[in-house]
C-alpha cells in the first residue's frame, strides 16, 4: 500500500487524523503552510507527536504553489483538510484568501490527484454550505444557500470534487462536517474560547441571544468518518458522494454554557453581542445517509467530549 497524504494536518482536524492513520499502521506524509490564522506555536504542539514518527513525513508548503506531482508519487489516498476556515473573517478583504486556500487550492489538488493516475480524494467541506434552510434536520439532497462568503467557497470546493468524479472519474468523497470540537480546537472557535476563558476567569463573548444550536461533533468522531471514507473512495465506492458527519448533539450556545459549569464547576461569565453576519442560527444534521452508506456512527456525547477538551485546555497552560 502506498502513502496517505493529508492536507493541513498541523491543523485542529487534520493533527488527529494523522496520529490516528498512524497508529493504523499506515505511512503518512502531512502537507501544511502554517497559515497564519492563528499561531504557528500551537499547530507545532498539534503535530509534535507524529513528527517523531518513523512513518511520517511533514512538507511544510502551499498547496497553491508546491509542486504536487513531486509530492503525490506513492500517494493512493488523499484527505484534503487544508483550507481557510471560519465564518466570520470571510467577508470584505480577506475573501482572496479564502478563494486560493479554499477554492483554488483544491482545484489544483483535484488535478494534481487525476494527473497522477486517479487518485482518490475526501473532502473536508463544512455544514456551513448549507446556511439558513428552512426545513430540519439538514439533509445531502437539499439546496445549498451558504450565507457567508466562507460557505461559499466550501461548496465551491465540493462542487468541484463532484465535477472530477462525474466528468473525469476521479474518485472523490465530500463529507459536510458539523461544528467540530475537542483537544486542539482552534483558538477562534466557540468550545475554546469559553473553557480558555472560563480558566482564567475572564467574561465570554456570546454572539446574539445564546438560543442559536449547532449540531457539535467530537473530533474523533470526525477521523472516524474520514477513516470509514477513505475505504470507500478506495474502493471506488460513493463516487462523487457527499454526506453529513455530525454528532448528533445539537444545543443551544446557552445549553452549552450549562454544560460549561457541571465540566468546570465554575460559572461561566456572559457578555453579550450583537449576532454577527453570516453565523447561521441553527445547524442539526439528518446523518442516516451517512450510517447507511459509509457505516458511520458517533460515538462521543457532549459531556464527555467537553470533559476531554476542559482537560487538554488545562495541559495547554
Ligand atoms: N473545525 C470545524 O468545526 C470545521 C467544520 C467544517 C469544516 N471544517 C473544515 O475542515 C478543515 C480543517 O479545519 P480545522 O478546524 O482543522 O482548521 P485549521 O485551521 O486548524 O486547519 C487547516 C490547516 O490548513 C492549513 N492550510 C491552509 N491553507 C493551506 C494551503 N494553501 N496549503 C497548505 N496548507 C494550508 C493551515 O495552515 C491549517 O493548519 C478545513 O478545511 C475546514 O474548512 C472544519
Amino acid at each position: 500500500m502506498g502513502r496517505v497524504l493529508v492536507t493541513g494536518a498541523a491543523g485542529f482536524i487534520g493533527s488527529h487524523l494523522v496520529d490516528a492513520l498512524l497508529t493504523d499502521g499506515q505511512r503518512v506524509t502531512g502537507v501544511d503552510c502554517f497559515a497564519d490564522y492563528y499561531d504557528r506555536r500551537i499547530k507545532e504542539q498539534n503535530i509534535a507527536a507524529a513528527t517523531g514518527h518513523a512513518n511520517f513525513r511533514l512538507v511544510e508548503a502551499d498547496l497553491n504553489t508546491v509542486d504536487l506531482a513531486s509530492l503525490l508519487q506513492d500517494v493512493d489516498l488523499i484527505y484534503h483538510l487544508a483550507g481557510q476556515p471560519g465564518v466570520r473573517g470571510s467577508w470584505g478583504g480577506q475573501f482572496e484568501v479564502y478563494t486560493r486556500n479554499n477554492i483554488l487550492a483544491t482545484q489544483r489538488l483535484l488535478e494534481a490527484a487525476m494527473n497522477a493516475g486517479h487518485v482518490p480524494l475526501v473532502y473536508a467541506s463544512s455544514s456551513s454550505a448549507y446556511g439558513n434552510l428552512p426545513t430540519m434536520p439538514l439533509q445531502e439532497e437539499m439546496t445549498p444557500a451558504p450565507v457567508s462568503p466562507y460557505g461559499v467557497t466550501k461548496l465551491a470546493a465540493e462542487h468541484l470534487c463532484r465535477l472530477y468524479s462525474a466528468v473525469h472519474g476521479l474518485p472523490t468523497i465530500s463529507l459536510r462536517l458539523f461544528t467540530v470540537y475537542g483537544p486542539r480546537q482552534r483558538p477562534d472557535m466557540a468550545f475554546q474560547r469559553f473553557l480558555t476563558a472560563v480558566l482564567e476567569n475572564r467574561e465570554i463573548a456570546i454572539y446574539g441571544d445564546g438560543c442559536q444550536t449547532r449540531d457539535f461533533t467530537f473530533v474523533a468522531d470526525v477521523v472516524q468518518a474520514f477513516q470509514l471514507a477513505g475505504a470507500a473512495c478506495r474502493a471506488g465506492q460513493h463516487e462523487g458522494g457527499l454526506f453529513n458527519i455530525a454528532g448528533g448533539t445539537r444545543a443551544s450556545v446557552n445549553q452549552i454554557l450549562e454544560q460549561i459549569a457541571m465540566t468546570t464547576d465554575r460559572q461561566p461569565l456572559k457578555r453579550c453581542f450583537p449576532a454577527q453576519p453570516g453565523d447561521v442560527r441553527d445547524t442539526w444534521a439528518n446523518t442516516r445517509w451517512t450510517a447507511a452508506s459509509l457505516g458511520f456512527s458517533a460515538q462521543v456525547t457532549l459531556a464527555d467530549g467537553l470533559e476531554h477538551q476542559w482537560r487538554h485546555v488545562n495541559r495547554q497552560v
